[in-house]
């Protein structure tokens, strides 16, 4: 597996690292569903396993995710893994706990302190406030000093930033001035250089993880009608997935890319994850797999597309 420098963090990570949302299972915050059904825990496992035997060794986690299941299963994983090869990041952001900030100090600490438990580390290497909706200037600034103590105090080494909104991480990297960013990126809808976001990650060398580069799954084209999913998925509300237009584009585009990648043992995927690597030398994808074959398919990837063919991709997702 191919390895990157993560901007001024120095540290090596696989192009290709693991999103392990799909860790947690199905879950609902209130009436939305906000995990991923149909997961157990033996193939998480398995993954994690085979992820650290081919070279993925960046592991990308959330305290949100399952409530914790996504860190705890991660957490068991160090009697036959060894801790220090595994750059492990997580979140926090997501669970106001009766707070009526995203940010509350209290929170925070004490969500900090969970996924050091759940994760059974010592220290988290990356730790990201999970999204940007800070709600007034004083949580943010209180947010950001806590975030800068937690290092200081040994609990994290770097600071990220995240969003699905990357004119939102545009708003605030300045004054957080994270180490690395975590923006929601595909071949099929992309805001990177137009917020701002890619010039900015070159002028300040900082880590770029580019989070949900399948849009769940959606552009393998492996979908042949409209798909729904149970409570507690994610996925429901996902409007393409609903879309029967879509879908064909999607199985039309697939049979465009096997033709286009035919040498290649996993040529859409190869196409639309590695597409995004063209112009990100200091990034990697966090691509979501939920058992060891999704880790042996995403072994293949990781060499960056050539910026005739990264074009190619987008020009052929974005018609
Ligand atoms: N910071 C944030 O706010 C944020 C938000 C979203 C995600 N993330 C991170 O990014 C990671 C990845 O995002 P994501 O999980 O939303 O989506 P993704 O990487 O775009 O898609 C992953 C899904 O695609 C399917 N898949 C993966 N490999 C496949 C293969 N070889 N063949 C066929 N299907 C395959 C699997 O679902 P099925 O098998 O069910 O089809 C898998 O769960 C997450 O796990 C998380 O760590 C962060």
């Amino acid at each position: 597996m191919k390895q990157v420098v993560l901007g001024r963090t120095n540290e090596k990570v696989s192009t290709i690292s693991l999103g392990t949302w799909s860790y947690g299972g199905g879950n609902k915050s209130g009436d939305t569903s906000i995990g991923w059904t149909g997961q157990n825990d033996e193939d998480s496992r398995a993954a994690l396993q085979r992820a650290w035997e081919v070279g993925i060794n960046h592991w990308d986690t959330a305290d949100v995710y399952g409530n914790g299941r996504s860190e705890k299963i991660i957490g068991a994983m160090w009697s036959t893994i060894p801790r220090k090869e595994i750059f492990l990041a997580t979140k926090v952001g997501w669970n106001k706990e009766g707070f009526d900030t995203w940010y509350h100090p209290s929170m925070m600490r004490r969500h900090v302190e969970h996924s050091l438990r759940n994760l059974q580390v010592d220290e988290i290497d990356l730790y990201y406030f999970h999204h940007c909706n800070f709600d007034s200037d004083t949580a943010f600034e209180d947010a950001v000093e806590l975030m800068r103590r937690f290092k200081e105090e040994g609990k994290i080494r770097f600071i990220g930033l995240s969003d699905w909104d990357s004119n939102k991480i545009m708003k605030y990297i300045e004054r957080v001035d994270p180490d690395a960013v975590q923006p929601y990126r595909s071949v099929f809808d992309d805001m990177h250089h137009s917020s701002g976001l890619k010039d900015w990650i070159e002028d300040h060398n900082i880590g770029v993880c580019f989070f949900s580069p399948l849009k769940h799954g959606l552009l393998t084209g492996k979908y042949t009608e409209p798909a729904t999913f149970p409570d507690g998925d994610f996925r429901q509300n996902v409007n393409e997935f609903g879309d029967a237009d879509v879908i064909q584009r999607m199985l039309e585009n697939k049979v465009v890319l096997e033709k286009k990648f035919k040498d290649h043992p996993q040529p859409v995927i190869h196409g639309v994850v590695d597409a995004l690597l063209t112009d990100a030398p200091t990034g990697c994808i966090l691509l979501g797999q939920r058992n060891v074959d999704q880790v042996d398919a995403a072994a293949e990837l990781g060499e960056a597309l050539s910026v005739e063919d990264s074009r190619f991709v987008k020009d052929l997702y974005r018609k």
